[in-house]
């Protein structure tokens, strides 16, 4: 059984002083935090990306406290080894230190064993005010989806001089104010290289380049379920949509021919309830059509008892 992960042992896995690359996934539900578990990831991140993958909106805007907490408690069920993050979603920790703290004890009450937030210096006082509630945090920077409206899109960031030492200012002042790690999303490998040198706190990177101190992919993505948009950063290792539709094309052609179910997949009744209903004795076509003239939809029913007389 693979060792349980905590926030010290993910706070203390850098690269450079010998750790092996972290590794994070997303995951919103128990079956895959089972898969997450027995992949043997380090963390699983119950993202507000859930709102996009999982519920089709278009942006991460429109999931909520009650959301992550809904979903945080499903993949706690499936009792993962991997560290619980939990996702702080827009709005969230937007508006005062108390009600931060109350939403972050909401995610940690469900499951989670640390909270994710999105942002730079900006949002130290807010982290402060969860860390002194002995609420861990992993701080979140460069492309920060919450922010899709301000940076006009999905756009990577840290492409001019100042915005790369503003990154490599936040990541300083995310570790002083107390996270544990940082997560740093679409920047150019070099900023991906120059944050995580510039802490001594692991950096998560996802469209970040090769440097961090590990990577975290949204499950969809990294299995092939979601399909329509394939990023740069993105490596399908599946093709989960594909084998999905193959799957449910055969069960609904073999209902349509009747191939499915068969005897073996039907339960049988005992001698008793057969002899009770009348069936005991009967043989098969006194009832029935043949197999071979039975059309689809035209199947015996145990709950209309054959006439014995
Ligand atoms: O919500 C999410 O999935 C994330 C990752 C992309 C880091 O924030």
């Amino acid at each position: 059984m693979a060792a349980r992960r905590t926030v010290p042992t993910v706070r203390s896995s850098k690269r450079r002083f010998g750790a092996a690359p972290l590794v994070m996934v997303t995951a919103y539900d128990a079956p895959s935090a089972r898969v997450a578990t027995e992949a043997d990831v380090d963390m699983i991140l119950v993202g507000d990306s859930l709102a996009m993958v999982v519920l089709g909106y278009d942006d991460t805007l429109q999931v909520s406290v009650d959301d992550i907490a809904y979903h945080v408690a499903a993949v706690r069920r499936a009792e993962p080894n991997a560290l619980v993050v939990g996702d702080m979603p827009w709005m969230s920790f937007h508006v005062s230190p108390t009600e931060t703290v109350k939403n972050a004890a909401r995610l940690i009450r469900a499951g989670a064993e640390c909270v994710k937030m999105e942002g730079g210096t900006k949002r130290v006082p807010m982290i402060r005010s969860i860390i002194d509630a002995e609420i861990p945090v992993m701080a979140h920077i460069g492309l920060t989806p919450q922010s899709s409206k301000v940076m006009g899109g999905f756009k990577i960031q840290g492409r001019q001089a100042s915005e790369v030492q503003a990154l490599v200012a936040d990541a300083i002042a995310l570790e002083e104010a107390g996270c544990f790690a940082l997560v740093i999303e679409g920047v150019p490998d070099v900023v991906g290289r120059m944050v995580t040198e510039a802490v001594s706190i692991p950096t998560i990177g996802i469209g970040a380049g090769t440097d961090t101190d590990g990577q975290v992919l949204v499950y969809h993505d990294l299995i092939g379920l979601e399909n329509r948009f394939k990023p740069r950063f993105v490596r399908r290792y599946g093709s989960a949509y594909d084998d999905q539709v193959s799957a449910l094309a055969l069960y609904a052609s073999d209902v349509r021919t009747g191939a499915f179910p068969t005897a073996d997949e039907s339960y049988q009744a005992s001698d008793e309830l057969s002899e009770a209903l009348g069936l005991y004795g009967s043989q098969p076509g006194d009832d029935e059509r043949p197999d071979s003239s039975r059309s689809p939809g035209d199947r015996p029913s145990t709950s209309t008892p054959p006439d014995s007389t």
